[in-house]
């Protein structure tokens, strides 16, 4: 959430900026704004809207400094004056993270003062001016110890030719240049522009100029930070004749799968060694990650007969979790940056658990917390709505699930490549268009399954709500008589998924209930004998069998695609919906 670049020693910096910016909106874009430093003179523009409302601007903006900012709002609505970046004297700021205790600081040091903007940015600005007595490093030295939250700071000060970067619980990464020097939230940003970063740690600051990197650590004192490949494919940024990032990254699921199940093979052995005497295992992650959990549970609990707990990330941290040496906590992330997940990571850590994450960013703070990580090798997901990486993370978790069988992982890689190969076809075949327009007229969707379809269905109704604002629901078939079947009338669709031969009959129950209540139902099976049975009565959307324990990827997809079409039918941007932002670094 909220994307930062910036650029020192580039001949018009402001537009570089700009253009990067416009590859991290996904982390936010309800405002955006760029400001610059030409000789001394720093200049900024910044409004509520996308970044190209910027694009008129740029001409003003000079110099070979220039730092931007793509916002999701947190403290202060959506508008040009909570746009960021934030100026005071000689100090312009742009800011991801929260300053909790920005209230108390302006009371203590600005009582009186009229502040520009609602934010709790705004205050950084301020006290660095305050305190700033001609030293950078002394002001930065009284400035950053106040703050309490979370931050990654990206500043320009009219006195020093380059950029200050400060980092404290959010991401930031340098990356290094020829004669100049780049700073970004993420890899993607600065992906073709350069091919060495470093990662900054909890409490660095670092100074940016055409001649290199100065890096302090939580003391203020020098120190260095390894160089790293930047491992993120300008190319992987293309939409490649796609009309969105969505369809794009639907597109990519079976290389995702097959490039994740490559990659475990190689790390499985490290794995293995921190899952060794594991008797419980706690998963938690947020959204779709939690989602993917639910069927992880079930693949450790029916290979390896280990309990498994599955909690979301922020109600988890709160519950006083009960952890010894031998639990194992399966953190899920695609970004590696979600705040609930990381904090919940480093608290099970710090007692005493082992910590595994899954996700599909190497340098991320969840993979830095955690003791191994099992890699999802999706590759840059743009949309905000996650498709590939969620197909992903099963995947890895399938493999995690066999490792603690002791089971043949390279049998269970193969079965994953069959499967992408099946979902590759289902891709390009499927039309799934006329549920589509159901959909989009209805009232709401109610997904339904059991057992591992009923996790599919979660998912299903994430992915809908979340794109295409129907207002939806997930529930296990079981469930429905016990409540929900009253929402069913004329106006409903329920869209239920059977891919398991013997829970079948059980959930064509479900299919009849609501068939008496009028309601309208899609069924996504691979069961010949379902379709034989609910023909002419429901919408059947029948697709090839993967097999009990894969079929989750393959009918995701489906109601991926539907996500997709019913988006596009309501004339939603899939890619941006409202009021979201990608990853959630604040809690
Ligand atoms: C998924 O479509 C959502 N955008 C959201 O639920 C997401 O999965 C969640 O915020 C967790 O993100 P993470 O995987 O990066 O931690």
């Amino acid at each position: 959430m909220c994307g930062i670049v910036g650029v020192t020693g580039v001949k018009g910096a402001s537009g570089v900026v700009y253009k990067r910016l416009s590859l991290l909106e996904y982390r936010g874009y309800d405002s955006a704004g760029i400001a610059s430093l030409d000789n001394g003179k720093i200049s900024f523009c910044k409004r509520r809207g996308r970044v190209f409302s910027l694009a008129g601007d740029l001409k003003n903006l000079h110099g070979d400094t220039a730092i931007g900012h793509t916002r999701w709002a947190t403290h202060g609505k959506p508008s040009d004056e909570n746009a960021h970046p934030h100026t005071a004297g000689k100090f312009s700021v742009v800011h991801n993270g929260i300053i909790e205790n920005y209230s108390a600081l302006k009371e203590k040091f600005f009582s009186g003062v009229k502040f520009f903007s609602e934010t709790d940015t705004e205050i950084v600005a301020r006290l660095l001016n305050y305190f700033y007595d001609g030293d950078i490093l002394n002001t930065l030295k009284k400035t950053l110890p106040l703050l309490q939250g979370s931050y990654a700071l990206v500043v320009i000060c009219a006195d020093f030719d380059g950029i200050i970067v400060a980092r404290h619980k959010n991401p930031v990464i340098v990356g290094y240049g020829k004669n100049c020097a780049y700073t970004a939230s993420d890899l993607s940003a600065l992906a073709g522009l350069c091919t060495e970063i470093s990662v900054l740690e909890d409490g660095d600051t670092a100074f940016l100029t055409k001649h290199g990197i100065e890096f302090y650590n939580s003391e203020f004192e020098r120190t260095e930070r390894s160089k790293r490949e930047n491992p993120a494919q300008s190319a992987e940024l293309e939409l490649n004749g796609c009309p969105h990032y969505m369809l794009k990254e639907i597109r990519e699921v079976p290389s995702s799968i097959i490039k994740t199940a490559d990659a475990y093979i190689c790390t499985r052995d490290k794995i293995k060694r921190y899952l060794t005497g594991a008797d419980r295992i706690i998963i938690t992650g947020c959204g779709t990650a939690y989602n993917s959990g639910l069927i992880g549970k079930r693949y450790i609990e029916s290979f390896a007969r280990i309990p498994v707990e599955v909690e979301t990330a922020g109600e988890f941290r709160y519950k006083q979790p009960i952890v010894t040496k031998n639990t194992v906590v399966i953190a899920i992330s695609q970004s590696g940056e979600t705040a609930d997940t990381v904090e919940a990571a480093r608290l099970v850590k710090s007692l005493g658990a082992k910590v595994i994450a899954v996700t599909n960013s190497p340098y991320s703070e969840l993979t830095r917390i955690a003791d191994a990580a099992v890699p999802v090798e999706a590759g840059q997901e743009i949309c905000v709505a996650a498709t590939k990486s969620y197909t992903g993370q099963l995947s890895a978790l399938y493999l995690l699930a066999l490792t603690l069988a002791d089971k043949d992982e390279k049998e269970g890689a193969e079965a994953l490549k069959v499967a992408a190969d099946i979902i590759a076809r289902t891709i390009e075949h499927t039309d799934i268009g006329t549920l589509a327009e159901a959909c989009a007229r209805s009232s709401g969707v109610y997904f339904i399954g059991r057992d591992l379809d009923f996790a599919v269905a979660t998912e299903g109704s994430l992915k809908l709500k979340e794109i295409s604002y129907v207002p939806s629901e997930g529930y296990p078939a079981g469930e429905l008589k016990h409540g929900t079947l009253a929402l069913i009338d004329i106006k409903t669709v329920s869209v239920c998924i059977i891919c398991d031969g013997e829970l079948a009959k059980k959930s064509e129950n479900a299919v009849e209930q609501i068939i008496s209540r009028k309601g309208k139902v899609a069924v996504i099976t691979n069961v010949p004998e379902t379709v034989n049975r609910l023909k002419g009565k429901a919408e059947i959307i029948e697709i090839e069998d993967c097999g009990k324990f894969l079929s989750p990827l393959l009918s995701a997809v489906i109601v991926q695609l539907l996500a997709y079409k019913t988006a596009l039918l309501l004339d939603r941007d899939p890619d941006k919906p409202r009021n979201l932002a990608k990853s959630v670094t604040v809690e």
